[in-house]
C-alpha cells in the first residue's frame, strides 16, 4: 500500500474530508470551487453535495445489517426538501420518504416516491390534512394522538395504521434539552404509556388495525448519549407487548454528527447493537427515519463578506445573510463552522478572533463570536458547515432577506 501525502494523514481541520478541504488555497466542496461558484450567483447560496449523502446513506445502511432484523430507512425531508436531492434519492431506491404534511407527501410522490415508501407522522393533524392523507391507502399514518386514530377510524375504518408513542425518555445533542422530544417533561409528541389503552381500544373500536409503532426522543444525539437512547429505546419497546399486530418499529430520526471541533461522530456500530438488542426475537422490521445524518454535512452555506469593521474590542465580519437562513444554530445551539473559502493564510500565528454577524435586525444574528479566523476583506466569502439540514427547509423571509440560490453538485 503506497503511503497517504502528509497532509492527507495530517488534515489542517477538524472538518477536513476528501470531499471538503482546500486545494491551491481554495475551498473545495463535492467538486466545486466553492468561492467560483458564489461569485456566479446573486446572493446566499446553498450547495448540497449529492455523493456526500450518498456516502452518508450507505454507511448507515452498513450499519443497519448489524440489527439482525429486516430494516428500512425512511429519509425525513423536513430537513432538505430540495426538489433535485429527493428526485437523486429516489432514483436511487435505496430509502424511503419520512413526512410530515401533506404537501411533503405531495412532494415525496412527484419526485418519484410510490406512497408504499412514504411513512407520516405529523402533529396537530388537522382534518384537511387527513383527507389529503387519506388518499393513500398505502401510505404508513403514524398517529400522533388518540383523537387522531379516532378521526382516522371515522373517515377509513379497518384501514392499518401506525402509532406514535412517548416512551417518556429521551435525549439529544449535548443531552440539550430543547432538542429532546421525550422525557421527563411532558411533551406534544406520541401517546403516553397512561393512554396506550385507551390509543388501542379506540382503534379496535373503528377495526384499525395498529400495523406500525413509531417513536422519535430527540435530535443531534452522539455516542455520549447512547445510554439515554438505549434507555429510550426499552421504554418504547415495552409498548410492542400490548400490540401483536405490529410489523415494524420505526426508531425515528436523531442520529447526530459532530458540530464543534472535538465532538466525536456518532458510534453507529453500537447504536446498531443497541436495536439488535431489543429488537432480538421480535418478528419485526426496524425502520429508522434520520434527517439531519443524511444531508446536514452534505450542505454548505456561501454567504459574503460585506464588512469587517472593529467596534469597542470586538471585529465584526459582516456577511449578507442571516440567522433566518439556518436558524438552528441559534435556536439550538447546533453551529454552522465558518471556512474562509479563500484564506490569505493559513498560518494561525496570523488569524484573529472575530464575531461573523449576519444581516437580520436582531440582536441574536450572529453566525459565530470569538472566532479565530484568517485576515478577511469585503468581498470575501465564507462557507458555514453542517447547512445542509434545516438550513434552506427552516428558513424565514425575516426582513425580506429570505432570498438564496441551491445547487446540487453531484461531487
Ligand atoms: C418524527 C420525526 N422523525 C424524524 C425526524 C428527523 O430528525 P433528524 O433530522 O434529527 O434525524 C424528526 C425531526 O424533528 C421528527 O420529528
Amino acid at each position: 500500500m503506497s503511503a497517504l501525502p502528509a497532509e492527507r494523514l495530517q488534515p489542517r481541520f477538524w472538518w477536513s474530508r476528501d470531499d471538503l478541504d482546500y486545494v491551491d488555497g481554495r475551498l473545495h466542496f463535492a467538486g466545486g470551487d466553492v468561492a467560483a461558484l458564489a461569485d456566479a450567483v446573486e446572493g446566499p447560496l446553498f450547495l448540497y453535495g449529492q455523493a456526500r449523502v450518498a456516502a452518508n446513506l450507505a454507511r448507515l445502511q452498513g450499519a443497519l445489517a448489524g440489527v439482525g432484523r429486516p430494516t428500512r430507512v425512511y429519509y425525513a425531508m423536513k430537513s432538505n426538501r430540495h426538489v433535485p436531492l429527493l428526485e437523486a434519492m429516489a432514483r436511487w431506491g435505496r430509502s424511503g420518504i419520512d413526512a410530515c404534511s401533506p404537501d411533503e407527501v405531495d412532494r415525496a410522490l412527484a419526485a418519484g416516491f410510490a406512497a408504499a415508501n412514504i411513512s407520516f407522522t405529523g402533529t396537530a393533524v388537522s382534518n384537511r390534512d387527513l383527507s389529503r392523507l387519506l388518499a393513500h391507502p398505502e401510505l404508513t399514518i403514524n398517529c400522533d394522538s388518540v383523537g387522531q386514530i379516532r378521526r382516522i377510524g371515522e373517515r377509513a375504518p379497518g384501514r392499518a395504521i401506525g402509532i406514535r408513542v412517548n416512551p417518556e425518555r429521551g435525549t439529544g445533542y449535548g443531552g440539550s434539552e430543547r432538542l429532546t422530544y421525550a422525557g421527563s417533561a411532558a411533551t406534544k409528541f406520541g401517546i403516553y404509556r397512561a393512554q396506550w389503552g385507551e390509543a388501542l381500544a379506540t382503534a379496535r373500536a373503528y377495526g384499525l388495525k395498529v400495523t406500525s409503532l413509531h417513536f422519535h426522543v430527540g435530535c443531534g444525539y452522539l455516542t455520549t448519549e447512547l445510554d439515554a437512547w438505549d434507555a429510550a429505546v426499552g421504554a418504547a419497546r415495552g409498548f410492542l407487548d400490548d400490540a401483536p399486530d405490529v410489523t415494524a418499529v420505526n426508531v425515528g430520526g436523531g442520529l447526530g454528527l459532530p458540530h464543534r471541533e472535538g465532538d466525536r461522530p456518532l458510534d453507529l456500530a453500537r447504536w446498531a447493537a443497541i436495536l439488535a438488542r431489543h429488537f432480538r426475537g421480535r418478528d419485526v422490521t426496524v425502520a429508522v427515519e434520520p434527517g439531519d445524518y443524511l444531508v446536514k454535512d452534505a450542505g454548505v452555506l456561501v454567504l459574503g463578506v460585506v464588512d469587517v469593521e472593529t467596534k469597542r474590542d470586538t471585529t465584526f465580519v459582516s456577511v449578507d445573510g442571516g440567522f433566518n437562513l439556518a436558524p438552528e444554530p441559534v435556536y439550538y445551539d447546533l453551529p454552522c463552522e465558518p471556512a474562509a473559502c479563500t484564506p490569505r493564510s493559513f498560518d494561525a500565528a496570523s488569524w484573529r478572533p472575530v464575531t461573523i454577524a449576519g444581516n437580520i435586525n436582531e440582536a441574536l444574528d450572529t453566525w459565530a463570536q470569538d472566532k479565530p479566523m484568517p485576515p478577511l476583506a469585503e468581498g470575501d466569502r465564507i462557507a458555514f458547515l453542517n447547512a445542509g439540514g434545516y438550513g434552506a427547509a427552516m428558513s424565514s423571509n425575516h426582513c425580506m432577506r429570505g432570498a438564496f440560490t441551491e445547487m446540487l453538485l453531484s461531487g
